[in-house]
């Protein structure tokens, strides 16, 4: 088991420091944001993340996690330095390393001793050769290091479980010491056979980014799919399992709504074309899977307008859901951003209710009436829009729903609701890709 420093204590940095001292590891998860390190000493979670608190309590207890500001401290006294650090958009949907950069030269300022340097967030194809010679020139001295490329799959609201049983652990690293010590740091998935892939540094980047962008393409086609089920009256549940049925296809990412959000698709696919148009090797198929999605989010606030007969003036309208998906509190790139900001462009009113996210999205909407309870969000509103498929949506009584409502008219994004139901209790109502069941 080894001594590691975790740099970043976001969703990437916090889960996989607090996974990997339940690994048996000894962690620092060292940040520069005062605030974050002072609530987690509190034993306070900065983020929603279902299980996240529990690890983190349970190995703070055990003495094995620890957190700190002093970052060059913490790399000093360690053998591994994980960097999850944020990797935001940035222009012309590049990806923004300048903190991976910064990070790397205060590495290279505290090479003491032979250390690993193993990248987590995501960062484009080449970045790695980056890293290496930011540390090659900040250090100095002749003391050894090697590099590693660990990109993480791990989906918010999951991301505990897909940290501690993964699909695979994606190891680019050319070292076989290096690769020796990896296998120590993950040494409890290595006995239970979890798939490691060893492969050269942009093979493992290369990994991350294919992965995230077929993901991203399945949405986006089952989407368009959607789309034509509705013209040709057929009904996209259905088409989705039938091809789900087929292993060659998967039932997974399957599911239709008003398009992929959350701090990952949205930026790796962006970053993926920029990279393909960079080196003149163009990734169509991709660049066609943003456009649909971009796409799939205006439909989304057409098919509200259409229903409300284009009267939106002076309406009220619940927003139902705000976060990018269900369980968790992140609303970037979150289709309920497009949609508030179109009802409130056209002169409607917005009330809003998410369960965890409202506080997020204030950042974006900080004057709109947000509600406590679904209940007292739909009260007297012209209109219902269900954004995030929450499981409190699905369960959803729709008697009371439409009781409380002033005219009975739902368009529900994540086809969460009973569409016969809908139809009995005499509601207005559209969905993706299930019109023939109106
Ligand atoms: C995604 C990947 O799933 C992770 O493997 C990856 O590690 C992560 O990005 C990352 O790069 O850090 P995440 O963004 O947390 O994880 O969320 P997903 O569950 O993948 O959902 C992304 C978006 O696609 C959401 O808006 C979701 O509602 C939408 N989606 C997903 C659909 O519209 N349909 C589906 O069938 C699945």
């Amino acid at each position: 088991m080894k001594n590691i420093t975790v740099i970043g204590t976001g969703y990437v940095g916090l889960v996989s420091g607090a996974g990997l001292s339940d690994f048996g590891n000894q962690v620092v998860c060292a940040d520069i944001d005062e605030s974050k390190i002072r609530l987690l000493k509190t034993g306070k979670i900065p983020i929603f993340e279902p299980g996240l608190k529990e690890v983190v309590k349970r190995n703070v207890k055990s003495g094995r996690l620890s957190f700190t500001t002093d970052v060059s401290k913490a790399i000093r006294d360690s053998e591994v330095i994980f960097i999850g650090v944020g990797t935001p958009e940035g222009k012309n949907g590049e990806a923004d390393l300048s903190t991976i950069f910064s990070v790397a030269e205060m590495i290279g300022n505290n090479l003491n001793d032979y250390k690993i340097i193993c990248t987590k967030s995501t960062v484009p194809i080449g970045t790695g050769q980056k890293i290496i010679s930011i540390i090659k020139k900040y250090k100095n001295n002749d003391i050894d290091f090697d590099y590693v490329s660990n990109p993480e799959f791990l989906r918010e609201g999951a991301a505990v479980q897909d940290f501690i049983r993964p699909n695979r652990v994606v190891l680019g690293v050319t070292s076989d010491k290096a690769l020796k010590i990896m296998y120590d740091v993950y040494r409890p998935l290595y006995i239970n056979e979890t798939p490691i892939v060893h492969t050269n540094i942009p093979t493992a980047e290369m990994i991350k980014y294919a992965s995230n962008a077929f993901l991203a393409l399945k949405i986006s086609y089952i989407n368009e799919i959607a789309n034509l089920c509705e013209a040709v009256d057929a009904d996209v549940h259905i088409v989705a399992k039938a091809m789900g049925n087929d292993g060659r296809i998967s039932p997974k990412f399957l599911h239709p709504g008003p398009g992929f959000g959350g701090s990952c698709f949205p930026k790796d696919t962006k970053a993926l074309v920029s990279l393909s148009e960079k080196l003149n090797e163009p990734i169509n198929t991709v660049a066609a899977a943003i456009v649909t999605n971009d796409k799939q989010k205006k439909r989304m606030t057409d098919k509200l307008f259409s229903l409300m007969e284009n009267e939106i003036k002076g309406k009220t309208i619940a927003v139902l859901g705000l976060s990018f998906k269900q369980m968790t509190d992140d609303v970037r790139e979150s289709a309920a951003i497009e949609m508030i900001q179109s009802i409130l462009d056209s002169g409607g009113i917005a009330k809003a209710y998410d369960p965890v996210a409202a506080d997020n999205m204030k950042k974006y909407f900080p004057n709109i009436e947000y509600s406590t309870s679904w209940q007292a969000a739909v009260k007297n509103v012209d209109a219902v829009v269900i954004m995030t498929e929450w499981h409190e949506f699905r369960g959803m009584d729709l008697s009371e729903l439409k009781s409380l409502m002033k005219s009975p008219l739902v368009l529900d994004t994540r086809n969460i609701l009973s569409v016969k139901d809908l139809t009995e209790l005499g509601f207005k109502f559209d969905n993706v890709g299930r019109k023939a069941l109106k």
